[in-house]
């Protein structure tokens, strides 16, 4: 799949406030170029999965734009993925089926041929043979993979992750994020990724930005400048991973007492 300059994400000076409440984000700008990989971080209510939704077009913003390849975001754009903190499948379809099910909504091909790309996916996430259980034989790692491939079988531009490992054991976790790295160098979308782990956010991605208390915005941004493919035992041995870390918990912690 060509990815080459698809996933661009515009966001330009946006508002937004829940009905009653006060501004989640005033003027608030932000960018992510085609195939990058932009880790969020930031306290507990500063507004990253509001900032998700935002992107996804769930919520609308009081003002400002959200563009995706120049295009005003709404939540059936093709080219727009979604995983949250919990896999959200119909327990009555199987792995494949679920994998399946956006393509069907798309009308996309043929049912043959979208079960051979489901299968493909699930075959990219490690379940090839998982195909036919259903959720509740899966473990939870396990379901989350199927929503991970789920996602990607739209062969999205960019995805959407909101703390998508957080309810996973230490390590189901590690592997989930090698994994999550193959398949974004083998397909290249743009990914924004939401966690609370700051070790997660270095390991992952090209870029960390720490979100202050709202609506203050960006608190810090900081590039990652660590080889790739990065392995998590060998990355964590980098005296940069440390460092990267430590300027994280700085800018997290200062977040906090800014709340
Ligand atoms: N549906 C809603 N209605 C009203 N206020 C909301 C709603 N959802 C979130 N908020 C408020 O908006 C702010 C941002 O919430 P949000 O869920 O985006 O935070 P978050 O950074 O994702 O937090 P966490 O790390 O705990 O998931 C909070 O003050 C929260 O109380
Ligand atoms: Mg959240």
């Amino acid at each position: 799949m060509d990815q080459t300059n698809k996933g661009r994400l515009s966001v330009e000076r946006i508002g937004f406030r829940y009905p009653g409440g006060q501004a989640v984000f005033q003027d608030f700008s932000f960018h992510a170029e085609p195939g990058e990989f932009v880790a969020l971080l930031g306290p507990s209510g500063c507004g990253k999965s509001t900032l998700l939704n935002l992107l996804a077009g769930f919520h609308a913003p009081t003002h400002g734009t959200v563009l995706l390849d120049g295009a005003p975001v709404t939540p059936e754009m093709p080219q727009l993925g979604y995983v949250f903190q919990s896999p959200h499948l119909f327990p009555w379809l199987t792995a494949r089926e679920n994998v399946r099910f956006g393509l069907r909504m798309a009308n996309d091909a043929h049912a043959a041929a979208q079960r051979a790309r489901a299968q493909r996916y699930l075959d990219l996430v490690g379940l090839g043979a998982a195909g036919d259980r259903l959720p509740h034989e899966l473990s939870g790692g396990m379901q989350q993979r199927v929503a991970i491939a789920r996602a990607l079988a739209m062969e999205p531009g960019l995805l959407l992750m909101d703390e998508p490992f957080s309810a996973l054991d230490a390590i189901t976790r590690a592997s989930l994020n090698e994994e999550l790295l193959r398949i974004w160098s083998t397909l290249g979308q743009t990914i924004v990724f939401i966690t609370h782990d700051i070790d997660e956010a270095v390991f992952l991605a090209d870029r960390v930005i720490v979100l202050g208390t709202a609506p203050r915005g960006i608190q810090a941004e900081l590039e990652i400048d660590l080889p790739r493919p990065r392995t998590f035992h060998a990355a964590r041995q980098l005296p940069r991973f440390g460092e990267y870390a430590a300027t994280l918990m700085e800018h997290v912690a200062s977040a906090m007492e800014a709340a």
